[in-house]
Parts: structure tokens; sequence; C-alpha cells
């Protein structure tokens, strides 16, 4: 059996900045409030003509990712993309990267568990590699949230928690035992779908049919968000996630050298940081610059982890995930 291992890691976000600030006047809310609940002062926005899209930020962050991984675009064997935000409703992103970045006919994947789907894609290439089948996958998590979000008071609660970026990884074979992705481990449950989602438009909920369906001051078409029942939630799978990732590698809490939680709010990955006694070093945060990047944020932040050192060579790395499905997820790697 192989191993599999992160070889490059790259991350974009749009140059428009967003702040506290900057949404206090679209809307009613405030610096304070956004920073004492969530953590965040500022988050990227796509800007209108300036060219990004999901699919053209995943590229940006691919390539970067490839070249630090010491390859060609011709070495990657598969493509997992994962988005919620799709630039379009069909084909998938994966495709759309392909054609971009002048990829062979390789296989392209589009994955579709929102803040979970960096780990879920990195679970696919992982086993990929480790049967054999492929040497070289590239894994993007891209998200341009900001052109669906309700920027009026009616859609505070959501849209301030959201930003657009794109994070990247290429994972390839190695076969350096106890080394790579160690394990990888995937939850979902189906039954608090809605408590996290868009209902439309869609197949089952095109845009007249929602209006009809729903209460006037509740507009389908904008994300919804039940936020103190997802964040009840998203403590108690984190930490479970982590722990089962750990079991599983016979590790403790203690033997973790970086944990890069999924940036969902700043106070989640405090809690979790303090459940777990681990110090300000041994947890990566940056919700603070970028706000919630949903599949993006994991890579985002692992990238710039990494880029600052604090991912070396050796180190045992947990990532861990929870969002919209529900969906939850964690992978425990030597780096
Ligand atoms: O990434 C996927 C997973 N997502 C998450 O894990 C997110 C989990 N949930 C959360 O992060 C938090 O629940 C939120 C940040 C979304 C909300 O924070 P909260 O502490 O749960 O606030 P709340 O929804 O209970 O709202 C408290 C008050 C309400 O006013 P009243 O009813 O007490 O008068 C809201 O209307 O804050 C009000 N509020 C705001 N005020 C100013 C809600 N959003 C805003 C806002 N600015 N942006």
């Amino acid at each position: 059996m192989y191993t599999s291992r992160i070889t490059g890691m790259g991350k974009y976000v749009p140059e428009n900045v967003v702040t506290n600030d900057d949404l206090s006047k679209v809307m009613d809310t405030n610096d304070a409030w956004i920073q004492e609940r969530t953590g965040i002062k500022e988050r990227r926005h796509i800007k209108k003509g300036d060219g990004n899209s999901t699919a053209v930020m995943g590229v940006k962050a691919a390539k970067i990712a490839i070249e630090r991984a010491g390859i060609s675009k011709d070495d990657i064997e598969m493509i997992v993309f994962a988005t919620l935000s799709p630039d379009y409703y069909f084909p998938g992103c994966g495709v759309q990267v392909q054609d971009l970045m002048g990829i062979h006919t390789c296989p392209a994947l589009d994955v579709r568990n929102q803040c979970s789907g960096f780990v879920y894609a990195l679970s696919v290439a992982d086993q990929f590699i480790k049967t054999g089948m492929y040497k070289n996958v590239l894994v993007i998590g891209s998200e341009n949230h900001s052109g669906g979000l309700d920027f009026s008071t009616r859609g505070r609660g959501v849209t301030v928690i959201f930003g657009d970026g794109a994070g990247a990884a290429v994972i390839s074979r190695s076969d350096k035992e106890g080394h790579g992705v160690l394990s990888t481990h995937l939850h979902s449950e189906g039954k608090h779908a809605l408590e996290l989602s868009l209902k439309g438009p869609s197949t089952n909920h095109w845009v007249p049919a929602l209006i009809e369906e729903n209460p006037q001051e509740d507009i389908p078409y904008y994300p919804y968000m039940n936020g103190q029942f997802v964040f009840k939630n998203a403590v108690v799978r984190f930490s479970e996630v982590i722990m089962e990732g750990l079991k599983t590698n016979g590790l403790e809490v203690t033997d973790i050298d970086m944990l890069v939680p999924h940036q969902a709010n700043l106070r989640i990955s405090q809690f979790i940081q303090k459940k777990f006694k681990l110090s300000d070093d041994q947890v990566y945060n940056n919700i603070q610059k970028y706000g919630n990047t949903t599949a993006a944020s994991i890579p985002i932040a692992l990238c710039e982890a990494w880029e600052e050192g604090k991912v070396k060579e050796g180190d045992t790395v947990v990532l861990a995930a929870f969002g919209s499905g529900f969906t939850w997820a964690s992978a425990v790697i030597k780096w």
C-alpha cells in the first residue's frame, strides 16, 4: 500500500477587502457585534469585473500548489473540486479548471459537502493514491459567496460571516511509511439538512414556487442558517471527529502540533482549543482576515500556516471541519 502526502499548497483571495464597517453602511450591524460573536474583522469579496469566479480562483490557487509540488499540470491525474458555490448549476467547476489550465482528459470530480468539502475531497484523493490508481491528485476548495448573499439587514446573521477565496493542494504518492495522510474520517447527518441551506432556485424549488411556499419575510433564495443550532452541533462534532482521528492513530491530544479547524467562527475554534487544552501555537486561525470561506477555509488556513513556517516536516497536523448537511470530517497528517 502506498502513502499519500500533501506536496504543494496554494491559496488565492480576491484583492477587494470588505471590513465590518463597510457592511455596517449597508445593513444594521456593527464592528463590535461581528468581532465579538465571530472574531471576523474583514473578508474578501469578488468585485464585479475583476475576472474572478469560483473556478478562476481555484485555478489561481492550483497553479501555486502545482509549482510548489515541483510537478507540471501534465502530471495531474485527477481533479477533485469542492464548492457549494459553483459557477454553473452544471457542469461542475472541476472540468472548468481542467479547461482553464489545459489539463489532459483526466477525471474531474466535484464534491458537494460544503464546509467539510475540502476534507472530503482530500479523503477521495487519499483513497485513489493509496490504492495505487493515481500518483498526483489536485484538490481544490473554492467559494464565491458574496454574489449570493442578502446585503439587507434581513440577511445580517449570515452575510457578515462569509467570504470569498480558494485554496488548493497537490496530493502525491509517497513510499515513505508513517508519513502523509494517516487517516481521514467522514460523517454526515441528513436530518439537519435544512438548518444550514440554500433551498433554491433548484429543480425542486424554482423562484415562483419558493415565494409562494414561504412567508414574505423569509426569502429562500438566500442562504438560511439556524446559527445557534449549527453552533451547538459544531462544537460537539468537531470534538468527536478530532478524537476519532487521534484514536485511530494511537495519538493523544498532546501529540497535535497544529490543529487547522474549518474557520466557521473564532468562538468555535476557541471552544475546541480550550476543551483540548491546546496553546495558541497549536491552533491556526485566520477567520479574522477572510471570514468563513466554507470549502476554501481549511486549504487557505493550512497553506498560510505552512507559508508562515508553522507547519513543518514531521509535525502532526489535524484538520477538522463541520458544516451544512450536516457533514463533519477530520484528517490526521504527519507532515
Ligand atoms: O461554516 C458552517 C458552520 N457554521 C457555523 O458554525 C456558524 C455557527 N453559528 C454562529 O457562528 C453564530 O450562531 C452566529 C455568528 C451566526 C450568530 O451568533 P449568535 O451569538 O448565535 O447570535 P444570534 O443569532 O443568537 O443573535 C443574537 C442577536 C439577535 O438579536 P436579538 O434577537 O437578541 O435582539 C440578532 O438579531 O444578534 C442579532 N444579530 C446581529 N446584530 C448585529 C444577528 N446578526 C447580527 C449582526 N449584527 N450581523
